[in-house]
């Protein structure tokens, strides 16, 4: 019999014990021995009455009791999460977690601390939601060199968007929507800004390189500037606004971003919508391999919680962590010299945009002042385009990526 603890009773927390009782006789039978939680760590009263005898406040009941194998830290944020997942790893516990914040900030290291103990340390809920990725992308994928991984990685914006794109929404209404349906982080901004997508795309490029990428190192916008009026513009193309992270091996080196994209109607990525994801990944033997599901949400994210519960108590006593070293962050391609096409919406006329520009592609949409001009740019480098964009009163730009 292994125990488990789950750390917090939140969204995924509750989901999580909600799909380990619904499943729980089939689930024993794929770890080949009997399972259950035995703790919940919760700091509210009794928020459930069901499990109310495994509520524990303490943290160190956990810690202290040898019979708990596994722990599932499903917080969020790192100020407690870090401290717990730490200690109890070092204690001879395996961890799963659905903590992309934590993984982005410290995998390296509490990897590291789970080699040395003997355990795992899983997060295959952390990028993607419900969708199998980190271990796909670990072990399915081994036999390729990465060359690329572009993803829709947030739920809450690509719902939001959608329902601009398709109906017309205002942002604010849309991402209210989004907060009811229990997609959204308990800060939305983390979603909006691009900081959720961002920590997400450093998880995946850190495993398909085997070197830490860090948030603060790597450039991150939202989706908060994006317009109705953009949308528009971008549909006259043929086109759909995204929220993308990428991460793309150039030569030996790495550029990591997280932007809304142009994406044309013919991508992949272009028909994801609602609180649905998709990861594109390219290796060099297989080609494109494209990931995609719920990318948010209880029961979407508790599966993937569950199922490293499932294989961690399987595996416990060994460790099949997967790895990826710490680094100096030389690696990765300072922003401003990447190139790109771009959209720029502006108060302009044309002559004055070719003449700064060169050859643009214009666009239209119904409705427009006559003093607002569309277009997109040829390719050009970060650092050109915003020395350009200085000229003009730009009201809206985006970068137009080929997925
Ligand atoms: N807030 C996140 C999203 C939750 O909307 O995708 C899943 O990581």
């Amino acid at each position: 019999m292994k125990k488990i603890a789950v750390l917090g009773f939140g969204v995924v927390g509750s989901g999580t014990v909600e799909v380990f009782y619904k499943n729980k006789e089939a689930l024993e039978k794929k770890a080949g021995e009997e399972l259950d939680i035995k703790y919940i760590l919760e700091i509210r009263d009794c928020p459930d009455e069901r499990y109310k005898d495994k509520f524990v406040k303490d943290f160190n009941v956990i810690l202290n009791d040898p019979e708990v194998a596994v722990v599932a830290e499903v917080i969020g944020g790192v100020k407690f999460s870090y401290g717990y997942v730490k200690s109890a790893l070092e204690a001879g516990k395996s961890v799963v977690t659905s903590n992309k914040e934590l993984v982005a900030k410290n995998g390296a290291e509490l990897l590291r601390i789970a080699r040395e103990h003997n355990v795992n340390f899983f997060f295959e809920a952390s990028v993607g939601g419900g969708i199998p990725i980190i271990r796909p992308l670990n072990q399915c994928l081994s036999a390729n060199e990465i060359d690329e991984i572009a993803g829709i990685l947030n739920g809450t914006t690509n719902f939001i968007l959608t329902k601009m794109i398709k109906e017309g929404m205002g942002f604010d209404e849309a991402l209210k929507i989004a907060q009811e349906l229990g997609y959204a982080e308990r800060d939305p901004s983390a979603d909006v800004e691009g900081h959720d997508t961002c920590r997400k795309i450093c998880i995946l490029a850190s495993l398909a390189f085997g070197r830490h990428v860090y948030p603060d190192n790597i450039h991150t916008e939202g989706i908060t500037k994006i317009t109705l009026e953009d949308v528009r513009y971008c549909e006259s193309m043929n086109s759909v606004i995204k929220l993308i992270g990428f991460a793309s091996k150039r030569g030996d080196d790495v550029a990591v971003m997280t932007c809304p994209a142009v994406i044309s109607e013919e991508s992949q990525l272009s028909g994801v919508n609602d609180v649905f994801n998709a990861i594109l990944v390219r290796g060099d033997a297989v080609g494109d391999v494209v990931f995609y599901g719920k990318g948010a949400g209880k029961l979407p994210t508790a599966s993937a919680v569950v199922s490293d519960i499932i294989i961690a108590a399987k595996s416990h006593g060994t460790s099949k962590t997967m790895r990826w070293e710490d680094s100096e962050q030389d690696f990765i391609i300072p922003y401003r010299k990447l190139e790109n096409r771009f959209y720029v919406r502006a108060n302009t006329d044309r002559r004055t945009a070719e003449e700064i520009f060169g050859e643009v592609r214009f666009l239209s949409r119904d409705g427009a002042p006559d003093n607002e001009t569309a277009f997109v740019t040829p390719v050009i480098n970060e650092a050109e385009f915003e020395e350009k964009c200085g000229k003009i009163n730009v009201l809206g730009s985006i970068r137009v990526l080929d997925y």
